[in-house]
């Protein structure tokens, strides 16, 4: 498994697994590209075997205390083996680097896997969106993490992750 940050070449293939994995409510190519170019972005990759697998955003202005997770998916083939979680850390650094306290993100109500991954990380419902999602009609629950308390919670292993180089979850 290698993690890199991504780059405007990676668009299709995060594209076609955006669309597999939000069927309803996926970005449009011209969103992703946006996030992609944005300077308050920091987008990462997933590859194994030279294939994307996975991808995962963060939006942290420059100078701001909060930031969101915009989004983080895996491959259906490539799921539940650790890279939802090594690139949900990789963002957290990004965060911590840039001087972040507090990141917040909205998962749907009715995704216990991303749920029970945020949870684990510390992460913390603080608010819900009624309908949030449509078309579908589902409500999105607004979660933050401490960032600092995060950091401070990290083992020394956790701290090798390196990447050089929606909320809407
Ligand atoms: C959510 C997602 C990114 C998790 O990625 P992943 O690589 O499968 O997750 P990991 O293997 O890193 O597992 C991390 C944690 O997620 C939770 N998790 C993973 N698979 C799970 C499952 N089948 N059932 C319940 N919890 C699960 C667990 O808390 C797990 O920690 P553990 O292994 O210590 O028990 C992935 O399922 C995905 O892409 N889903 C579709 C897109 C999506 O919903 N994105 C989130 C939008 S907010």
């Amino acid at each position: 498994m290698t993690t890199r940050a991504a780059t405007a070449a990676d668009l299709d293939a995060i594209m076609a697994l955006e669309h597999a994995s939000f069927p309803t409510d996926a970005w449009s190519p011209a969103m992703m590209r946006e996030e992609l170019a944005s300077p308050h972005g920091w987008y990462v990759v997933v590859e194994e075997a030279g294939r994307l697998v996975g991808y995962a955003g963060l939006r942290a202005v420059r100078g701001s205390r909060d930031a969101d997770i915009q989004t983080i998916t895996i491959a259906e083939s490539a799921r539940g083996r650790g890279r939802g979680r090594a690139l949900l850390s990789e963002l957290l650094v990004e965060a911590e680097r840039r001087g972040v306290h507090e990141v917040f993100l909205e998962v749907r109500a009715d995704n216990p896997v991303a749920q029970a991954l945020y949870a684990s990380e510390g992460f913390a419902e603080v608010g819900r969106r009624p309908r949030y999602y449509q078309p579908d009609d589902v409500d999105a629950i607004v979660m933050q993490l401490d960032l600092r308390g995060w950091a401070a919670r990290r083992t020394p292993d956790d701290a090798t992750t390196t990447t050089t180089g929606k909320g809407w979850c």
